[in-house]
This record gives structure tokens, sequence and C-alpha cells, in this order.
């Protein structure tokens, strides 16, 4: 039976409870498609630093480096908040991302019709929305030399390099060919030479797809046309920071930021989280969404095991809960008929997985 290793970091706040129920769901799965998981826990973030003063220990990225997959929770919270700067949980998940070369971060946005009303924008504006950002994720301003602060100044660099931008360009092409084959790069280029050099490298890649058509936006205007009329994207690819931004205004079209999943891949390995931080607010009283990290359970499945079929079950399940209104908390007011913990979705979805019949 073909098994597969799995890395798990449950992280802080919700991480753990939300994790526990994508492990349920994926055991569920491997069961009626005949495949074994097999789990090895790791530390990062806050909980990391409790337990080694590191919020990235060596064993975490080695562990991680020799599994098939990564199942990411959440990390951070206020307790670790004032820590040094290469303390923080922050810290270790970037330093995280660059070990293991995950250079593409792709976000989906998708719009469940049965919680058209949880979005802030008008519901025929959302309506059948479907947008990937893949978000450059291991360059640009967040790690570009040189970079410090003094009492009078502080500063960042913000740069790319022929190679990182072509790598990035491919993948968006790569995922639009399997959907709806428009990607739109956005940048900054009539400000930022950084911007010059990206636009010109994503064109010539381009050619390398002529089924994809690609357009060019500011960061600017996409941050408005997104929410003017979020249907005319399909792939978005853009750098680290602007990638940043647009997927969490991207992410509040569908409403909720407990739904939606995330991959961050490379040439290794691939690392798989819900978009959503780690809420101390609301940790450990049940009441967490945990669809996103199911979710991210979907993703890992299609992108880094190529298990599609179990991939489109966990997914149809997702459906299948909105559309029943089982809902936790946070979705109490969009279609709710039964108000669920954290662990009775992660049930639920779990049980129509073990016993649906296609
Ligand atoms: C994200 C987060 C991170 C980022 C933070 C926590 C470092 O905002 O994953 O989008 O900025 O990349
Ligand atoms: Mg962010």
């Amino acid at each position: 039976m073909k098994s597969y290793n799995i890395a798990l970091i449950k992280g802080d706040g919700i991480g753990p409870e939300i994790i526990d129920e994508a492990v349920k769901v994926l055991n569920a799965v491997a069961l009626v498609e005949n495949f074994e998981v097999e789990y090895h826990e790791y530390l990062m973030g806050g909980s990391a630093y409790d337990v080694t003063k590191d919020p990235l220990p060596d064993a975490t990225i080695k562990g991680a480096l020799s599994s098939d997959a990564i199942l990411f929770g959440a990390i951070g919270g206020e307790k670790w908040d004032n820590l040094p700067r290469d303390k923080r949980p922050e810290s270790g998940l970037l330093r995280f991302r660059q070990a293991l070369g995950v250079y593409a971060n792709l976000r989906p946005t998708i719009v469940y019709d049965e919680l058209i009303d949880a979005s802030t924008i008008k519901s025929e504006v959302v309506k059948g929305v479907d947008i990937m950002v893949v978000r450059e994720l291991i360059g640009g301003i967040y790690f570009g030399e040189p970079k410090g602060r003094d009492d009078n100044r502080g500063y960042n660099t913000m740069v790319y390099t022929r190679q990182e931008i072509e790598r990035i360009a491919h993948q968006a092409f790569k995922i639009a060919m399997t959907r709806d084959k428009r990607v739109c790069s956005v940048d900054k280029a009539n400000v930022l030479d950084v911007s010059a050099l990206w636009r010109e490298v994503v064109t010539k890649i381009a050619k390398q797809y002529p089924q994809v058509t690609l357009t060019h936006m500011y960061i600017d205007n996409a941050a408005m046309q997104l929410i003017r009329d979020p249907k005319q994207f399909d792939v978005i690819v853009t750098g680290n920071l602007f990638g940043d931004i647009l997927s969490d205004e991207a992410s509040m079209i569908c409403g909720s930021i407990g739904l939606l999943p995330s991959a961050s891949i490379g040439a290794k390995i691939g690392l798989y989280e819900p978009i959503h931080g780690s809420a101390p607010d609301i940790a450990g009283k049940g009441i967490a969404n945990p669809i996103a990290a199911i979710a991210s359970v979907s993703m890992m499945l299609r992108y880094a095991l190529n298990e599609q079929v179990a991939a489109n079950k966990i997914d149809e399940a997702i459906k299948y809960v909105l559309k029943e209104g089982y809902r936790t908390k946070d979705l109490a007011d969009f279609g709710a008929k039964q108000i669920c913990s954290t662990n009775e979705i992660g049930s639920i979805i779990a049980n129509y997985i073990a016993t649906c019949k296609h």
C-alpha cells in the first residue's frame, strides 16, 4: 500500500485544534482511497520558542525536508510580540519558507454560493468568483539586502533576479493552463525598476504558453479592480509584498477567512496551511472554523501527493457541509441550520467521506 510521510506543525493559538480536524479528515480519505499516512510532529512559532528559545528549531527543518509534504496550522500571538525580531514566531515562518525553498505561494479565493451573503461586497459582484493568487514567497522586499535600521532611518530593498521571476512566472502559467487560461501580472512598473524587470521577464515567459492570455496591472489599480469586479481575474501573479496584501484582500471577497487554504511549493517540498492566523482570542474554545485547514489537506493531496480523487472527495465534503447549513460560530449568520464546534465540523466531513458512495 502507498504510504505518505507527513510533517505536522500545529503551531500556536487555534493551530492545534484545526490541524487535529485536518488529520481526522486525511485519515478518513486515506481509508477509502487505500493509502497510509504516517505523521511526525514538529514545533514552530511561539510554542517552539517556549520550549527551545528558537521559533524554528533545526529539527523542524530537518524533519520537514525529509517528509513528503508539510501540513501547518498557524503561528503567533501577543505573548511573543515583544521578543526581538529574530525570535518572533513570524521570523520562524519566514526562515522556514526560505529553508524549504517554497517560492510559489498559491492562495485561491472561491466564493461558495451558500455563503454569498457573508461577503461585504454585493452578491452579484462576487457570485462565481474563482481566483488564484500566485505570490512569490522567498524573495522581494521581505528578504532583499541591504536592510536595517538605526534611530533615524529604516530601510529594506525590493530586489528580484531574472531567474526568480522566471520560475514564479512558469508556475503561474502552468496553473493557468489547468484553469481559465488568463494570467494578470501585478507590479508597479511605472515607478519601480524591479517591477520593470518583472514585467519584461513575465512577458517573455508568456511566449512559451501561447494559450494563456497575459495582462499587466499596477498594484494600486489591481487593489481597486479586485473589489470593483473580481470576476475579471483568473490567475494573479505578483511579488512577495504585493501578493501578501492582495491575497488578504481577495480572501475577503468570499466573506470568511476561515475557509481558504494555501499551498507554498518549490522544487523540493510543499507547505500547506490555512491562510488565516492563529486567532489566540478564540483558541481552545472549540469554535474555530477548521474548513481552511481541511481544504489545505485537499491542496496537499492535489499538488504534493497526486491523489486527485481524494482531493476531490474533500472538496465535495466541504461543499456538502456548507450546503446542509452546518456552520461554526463565525458563519452563524449565514444560512446556519446547526451551529457546530470545530470538532463536529471535522467529524461531519470525515463521516461524509467515509460513507459516500462515489
Ligand atoms: C502571510 C503572513 C506572513 C507574511 C507573516 C505572518 C510573516 O502575513 O502568510 O501572509 O507576511 O507572509
Ligand atoms: Mg499576510
